[in-house]
């Protein structure tokens, strides 16, 4: 398949790179300026680049629109007679433009649209990509894009009122996590520890947990159990972070982006 990028930043740069890495699609990408598309192909000389959003869409047969969410309006008003609804599919990652507003400012009610969020692990191929369709999309499309996704890491196809939550925990979360992980860090450099061997004790102190949850399918508390002596270390620093309020400004982070 022929894939178009329009947007080079942390998250088109992310998924075009990720896709790079399978090799399997044909890839363009777009941006602003040559500076940001010469850092894409000096990695990855195999992906066609170019500063014409128009050219770059025709013969395509995905069009990702990866430009900040205020940008979406005007990148479409550009492409949207150079598109062939008949055979093209659009995918939009701009945060809260969704596939309604997107198929206006196409001018097709019908188009074939999906709103997805991946994170930037993408670039990876660890992304946790939610992806919701446009009204009537049909079943065996949105198999196709959710194939092509899962090339990137796990995808969960959902409505779209559901991905703001998704978003919260995923496309941002991934941020949280990278926080805990310097906190982390910070309490190893007191300690005594150098930052490197702090970020790598913490990195994988966190990949052993996933690693757990995900071999045994444990509840979390289970496993945090398996790991609390009674009168032990454990339970003080878990204490410790209960008193800090942990959990309640964990819930409050994720919830602060759905405030209106
Ligand atoms: N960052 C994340 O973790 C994340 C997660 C989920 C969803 N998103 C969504 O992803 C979208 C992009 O965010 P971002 O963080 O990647 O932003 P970003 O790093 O600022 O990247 C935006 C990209 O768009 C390019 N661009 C600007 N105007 C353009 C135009 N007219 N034609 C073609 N390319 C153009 C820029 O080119 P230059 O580099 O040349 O200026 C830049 O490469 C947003 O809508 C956001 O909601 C982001």
């Amino acid at each position: 398949m022929k894939i178009t990028v329009i947007g080079a930043g942390n998250m088109g740069g992310a998924l075009i790179k990720g896709l790079a890495k399978k090799a399997i699609h044909q890839l363009i990408v777009t941006a602003r300026t040559e500076a940001t598309l010469s850092r894409i192909t000096a990695e990855y000389p195999e992906v066609q680049t170019s500063l014409n959003n128009v050219e770059a869409v025709k013969g395509a047969d995905i069009v990702v629109l990866a430009v900040k969410p205020w940008l979406v309006r005007s990148v479409i008003e550009e492409i949207k007679d150079s598109l062939d609804f008949d055979r093209q599919v659009i995918l939009s990652v701009a945060a809260n433009v969704f596939t309604e507003t997107l198929r206006e400012y196409l001018g097709c009610p019908t188009a074939n649209v999906f709103y997805i969020m991946p994170n930037i692990a993408a670039e990876y191929n660890e992304s946790m990509t939610f992806l919701a369709p446009a009204n009537g999309v049909s079943p065996e499309l949105t198999q196709r894009i959710e194939e092509l996704l899962s090339l990137l890491g796990k995808v969960k196809v959902c409505m779209e009122n559901e991905v703001a939550a998704g978003n919260m925990m995923s496309g941002c979360g991934i941020a949280y996590v990278f926080r805990f992980i310097h906190a982390m860090m910070e309490g190893g450099v007191e300690m005594g520890l150098y930052p490197a061997e702090a970020r790598e004790i913490a990195m994988q102190a966190m990949k052993g947990a996933v690693a757990t949850l995900e071999s045994s399918g444990m509840h979390p508390a289970v496993a945090i159990d398996k790991v609390t002596t009674p009168g032990g270390l454990t339970i003080k620093g878990l204490n410790e972070l209960d008193h800090a309020g942990f959990n309640s400004a964990v819930i409050r982070c994720l919830k602060a982006g759905l405030a209106k």
